[in-house]
């Protein structure tokens, strides 16, 4: 390949939903944009009547809405069926209680069961909480008491991390298995609850850089812009079979991985089991994969792998998109080069609700570049006065306000949702990027603490706050150390109690700790004893850049 061509890639030919970024720039409204969804013309909204039942209304019942996959299991659901089942979920969950506004969440792997009961709670005007199926009680606890959840939906397994007298708020947990046997009457009344664009329909909990998560609230606007950027960047059509590899636990995997493929009427996989090469190839093979939505960590590791990919079929591959993190431009010229496929990035927030800067398939793309602007979307690059930059300067990536997925509110906390907005006009997101003169953004690095592994954002605070429970540890500061794969792996410095002496074993309890009291992907994966951490004068607040500045220093030496 040629050194022009491998800078910007020109698209690869064939018909797209969008084939004009200039001309729909200039033209662009949302009101415009929104017009296949029904409350268009109906007057009347609920963000699950769009993603599933108005298919059925439509025409569409039979087709495919799903192929789940796990393991020898196979299943299929239409339209029609989930449609059946969401209903079923409304029905019990209004039987118990549960009222336009409750939050609700749901504790699942990663089956169709997860993705028919965040539909139901949101269905009847309740508020979902899907939370990742890795996470341990304490993680679990606190994203439920935060918003006072008062019903979880679960399985017999997961129910066992779940700390229920330490949650005074949730009075009732409910098991899958007992819903799915539940019988209501055939005339029982359609369940759908007409809600207001405004109301809320999602709460994603989410690091930062200080604090315990923050509960992100999306209300039932934010469909408008899960259908469009459906639309246009994942651009599905009807014939395409549609694999998003998120946990709909994050904003992702509920996002892209549940609203927009079925608000245009996709195909969608689940899949569940862990990550495993040969089995992601195999089922792109199987089930004739068109639409390919994963992350860099992801990709590095099929990568990583080399020639086995040869060994499968998966020339049915059309659209392959990447979030959550650096899209290297190793991995796109690897798939260009093996798969014949562009790699599109795309960057949005949990905070943000859908797309902001994506490279649409029918537009060149310049790797190492996350792409340019949705239509309808304002970038700015600014200084710390809140002052926009030339081009080319690298500053805070800002966003002018407002657009349907922007969050409605961080549950409970009126500051923290009012840092985001610091400069008049602008959503100011904690990234650091610059833009070309062609309008393309690159990602540069955070602007806090914030760690990205495996594309998951995760808080040091959280973790330093659990690593000081342990009996044997006095202090931590927590960093992402620059890794191959990953990313940034989650390394801690420590200092140890009197009494307490370094050793392996040590290292691995405190470690094993976390993870179990936690979550598994945010438990160090190294810990570093130290004499004592670097802390500011002042407020004696832990440096966590001074080490981060360390570990970066050493790794280049030993290089
Ligand atoms: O730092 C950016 C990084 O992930 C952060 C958002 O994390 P989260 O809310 O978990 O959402 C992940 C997926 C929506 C951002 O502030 N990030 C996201 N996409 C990219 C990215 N960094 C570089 N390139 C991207 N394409």
């Amino acid at each position: 390949m040629g050194v022009l061509e491998k800078e910007i890639l020109a698209p690869v030919s064939g018909t797209y939903n969008l084939e004009n970024y200039e001309a729909i720039r200039e033209t662009f409204s949302w009101d415009d944009a929104a017009k296949g969804l029904s409350f268009e013309k109906t007057g009347k909204i609920n963000a699950a009547y769009e993603t599933i039942d108005r298919h059925v209304d439509e025409g569409y019942g039979d087709k495919i809405a799903l192929h789940y996959v796990d393991g020898d299991e196979r299943r299929i659901l239409t339209f029609k069926e989930v449609k059946e089942k969401t209903d079923l979920y409304a029905r019990v969950l209004r039987d118990n209680g549960v009222r336009k506004g409750d939050r609700v969440f749901v504790f699942l792997p990663k089956t169709p069961e997860c993705y028919i009961s965040i539909l139901a709670i949101i269905k009847i005007g309740a508020i979902a909480g899907p939370l990742f199926e890795a996470f341990m009680e304490e993680a679990v606890k606190d994203r439920i008491n935060d918003c006072k959840g008062t019903v979880l939906i679960t399985d017999k397994e997961m129910v066992k991390r779940v700390p229920q007298s330490e949650i005074q708020s949730l009075h009732t947990i409910l098991d899958v298995e007992n819903i799915e046997n539940t019988v209501y009457e055939e005339t029982a009344a359609d369940p759908v609850e007409w809600v207001d664009l405004e109301d809320g329909m999602l709460i994603h909990y989410t690091s930062g850089s200080t604090g315990k998560p923050k509960g992100v609230l999306h209300a039932h606007r934010a469909v408008i812009h899960h259908y469009v950027s459906g639309k246009w960047v994942l651009d599905v059509k009807d014939d395409d079979v549609y694999w998003c590899t998120s946990h709909p636990g994050w904003v992702t995997g509920s996002v892209y991985g549940l609203f927009a493929p079925w608000l245009n009427r996709a195909t969608i996989v689940i899949q569940g089991g862990r990550f495993k090469a040969e089995n992601w190839y195999r089922l792109i093979a199987e089930l004739k994969v068109t639409i390919w939505y994963s992350a860099p960590t992801a990709f590095r590791m099929l990568l990583s792998q080399g020639d086995i990919l040869k060994n499968y079929d998966l020339s049915s591959l059309r659209h392959v998109l990447s979030v959550g993190e650096p899209l290297n431009p190793e991995v796109i010229y690897w798939a260009w080069e093996q798969l014949g496929v562009r790699i599109h990035d795309t960057w949005w927030m949990t905070e943000t609700g859908g797309h902001l800067i994506v490279n649409l398939p029918a537009e060149k793309i310049k790797p190492g570049s996350m792409g340019r602007p949705f239509p309808g979307i304002t970038v700015g690059i600014l200084d710390e006065k809140g002052k926009e930059l030339p081009r080319g300067s690298v500053g805070q990536l800002a966003v002018r306000t407002p657009w349907p997925g922007l969050m409605k509110e961080i549950w409970g906390n009126q500051d923290r949702f009012d840092a985001y907005f610091k400069y008049e006009g602008w959503y100011v997101s904690g990234d650091l990027a610059y833009q070309d003169e062609e309008d393309y953004v690159f990602f540069q690095s955070r602007d806090d603490d914030m760690i990205n592994s495996a594309g998951e954002r995760i808080g040091p605070f959280e973790v330093e706050s659990k690593l000081i429970e342990h009996p044997a540890v006095a202090e931590a500061g927590v960093i992402g150390k620059p890794d191959p794969i990953r990313g940034e792996l989650v390394k801690a410095f420590i200092t140890l109690r009197p009494g307490f002496t370094e050793s392996k074993e040590l290292l691995e309890e405190i470690r094993v700790f976390v993870r179990n009291n936690l979550a598994a992907h945010v438990a160090p994966r190294e810990i570093e004893v130290l004499e004592e951490l670097p802390k500011t004068v002042i407020s004696g607040k832990i440096l966590r850049r001074e080490l981060k500045e360390m570990e970066i220093l050493r790794t280049k030496k030993s290089n």
